[in-house]
């Protein structure tokens, strides 16, 4: 039995997975994210670890016996965050979250140093590590003080599971701290943000073994001794291996909170001028591209929230057939946007409303504008050298046909759905504990879904689709100067 364990934004899951990776069990407990000021997102550390433990307490409850039989543990998580501990591991201060934009003006600094982008082949976005860093030592000198070690969301909770600093390539590829062709932190990056590499973990891949899991917590929740805790990776890159995304081409499209376009590569292939991201994958010698929509579920999530019906009844009154694109285009950039403008400051709009323009004709306006992004994705990581020749779907949102006809045809791929099952961040981190704990060869183990569809782009439409794409793409150096 193997346990995966994904750190989310908005909960925490713990998954079950038996030797013949079906999922035995799963528990999720919600957790809040603190916005104290426009632009910041911030959770406690402590909240995670509360979590995690009821979740596992969850399955202790309902699965108890299969929870004691667990030979391996895969973490997962949100990417990004920069939890700052003191020298005897206490943390000094919220987490400060991917999604959180306060240091652009940090990040816009490093990234005009050439060294950024050469060594991590990224550009420094405002979400990434490093730039919380150098906001912390200007803002809380105190805090960047006392700063003995900087981890990343789930590598806090490993520290929490083994007792150990460590962390692993994908992840650690989006701190800009990462010499991510190399795969070993840069020396010269740490100390351009007034940091060495005794503030870093220690660097496994994510298929290896990175600890073993605590005599206390194995007894508290009825486990043997020596559970290995692998090595895990960020939550695309587990997304990735849950949804066997793993040799080079292979696509995925997520449609979660935040949207990203993901491309497996077989090699290191740069391109921060598009901004895509180029980060490590949870395989040894792999890479893996995506671009990265801030806002995609969460647009109609708030288009729920204003006009009080929840996200899935909105997409039911679209139907399942295929409209024309209607006139009314929505840019999904309610907290700025990253791929392909990087712009924290950018906020999103509507236009083309009229009389005609009832509750049906924003949703789509809403669907298809994520769907555009989605396309702006994928020509970031053409420009970048990857082809991608179809997509599968993953994510709260691919519950929706008709989203995923909208994207279909904006990319003009074909959108293989997964049959019923989960194969989320927590399922890739689960597979990911089996692999460290058997030493199993990852390719067998990460195999991608048997499909129970594919919805194909709608030949008919994609004339209007290219239209409504071309008035996307004309709106947002229109609307730049306008919003802020
Ligand atoms: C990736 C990113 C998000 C978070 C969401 O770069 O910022 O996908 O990992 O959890």
């Amino acid at each position: 039995m193997y346990l995966g364990l994904d750190l989310g934004t908005s909960g925490i899951k713990a998954l079950l997975l038996d030797g013949a990776q079906r999922i035995v069990a799963s528990a999720t407990v919600a957790l809040e994210v603190s916005r104290p000021h426009s632009g910041w997102s911030e959770q406690h550390p402590a909240d995670w670890i509360r979590a995690a433990d009821e979740a596992i307490g969850a399955l202790k409850a309902s699965h108890g016996e299969a929870l004691a039989a667990v030979k391996g543990i895969g973490l997962s998580g949100q990417m990004h965050g920069a939890t700052l501990l003191d020298a005897s591991d206490r943390p000094l201060r919220p987490c400060i979250l991917w999604n959180d934009t306060r240091s652009h003006a940090e990040a816009a600094e490093l990234d005009s140093d050439p060294r950024f982008r050469k060594v991590t082949g990224n550009i420094v976005f405002p979400g990434f590590t490093a730039p919380k860093l150098v906001w912390v030592r200007r803002n809380e000198p105190d805090i960047f003080a006392a700063t003995k070690k900087v981890l990343l969301p789930k590598d806090y909770l490993r520290l929490w599971l083994t007792g150990e600093h460590v962390s692993e390539m994908s992840d650690a590829a989006g701190t800009s701290w990462l010499d991510v062709e190399k795969r070993r932190w840069s020396p010269e990056l740490l100390a351009f943000t007034g940091l060495d590499e005794t503030h870093m973990p220690r660097l496994v891949e994510g298929t290896e073994r990175a600890g073993t899991l605590r005599g206390e917590l194995a007894g508290s929740w009825g486990l043997g001794a020596g559970v290995t805790v692998a090595g895990g990776a960020g939550d695309n890159a587990a997304s990735a291996c849950g949804a066997g995304t793993v040799e080079p081409g292979a696509a995925f499209v997520s449609l979660g909170t935040s949207g990203v376009l993901f491309a497996s590569n077989g090699a290191y292939l740069p391109n921060p001028e598009s901004a895509v991201h180029t980060f490590c994958h949870a395989l040894p010698d792999t890479w893996h591209q995506m671009g990265v929509i801030l806002s995609a579920t969460d647009s109609l999530n708030w288009l729920a929230g204003i006009t009080g019906r929840k996200a899935g009844e909105l997409t039911a009154e679209l139907g399942e057939e295929l409209k024309p694109p209607s006139g009314v285009t929505f840019l999904p950039y309610l907290s700025g946007e990253r791929t392909p403008y990087n712009d924290a400051v950018i906020r999103g709009s509507l236009t083309g409303l009229s009389h005609q323009s009832d509750r049906a004709a924003l949703t789509q306006a809403v669907v298809e504008g994520v769907a555009f992004a989605f396309r702006d994705s994928l020509e970031a990581l053409k420009q970048a050298g990857t082809d991608i020749a179809r997509v599968t779907a993953i994510g709260g949102g691919s519950r929706s046909t008709y989203w995923l006809k909208a994207i279909a045809t904006a990319l003009n791929l074909p959108v293989d759905v997964p049959a019923e099952g989960d194969f989320g961040a927590a399922f890739g981190a689960a597979r990911l504990g089996l692999i460290a704990a058997e030493g199993a060869d990852p390719l067998s183990v990460c195999t991608p879904p048997r499909i129970s569809a594919t919805v194909e782009p709608d030949r008919a439409l994609a004339p209007a689709f290219e239209a409504s794409y071309r008035r996307y793409r004309d709106l947002y150096p229109a609307i730049r100067g306008v919003s802020s």
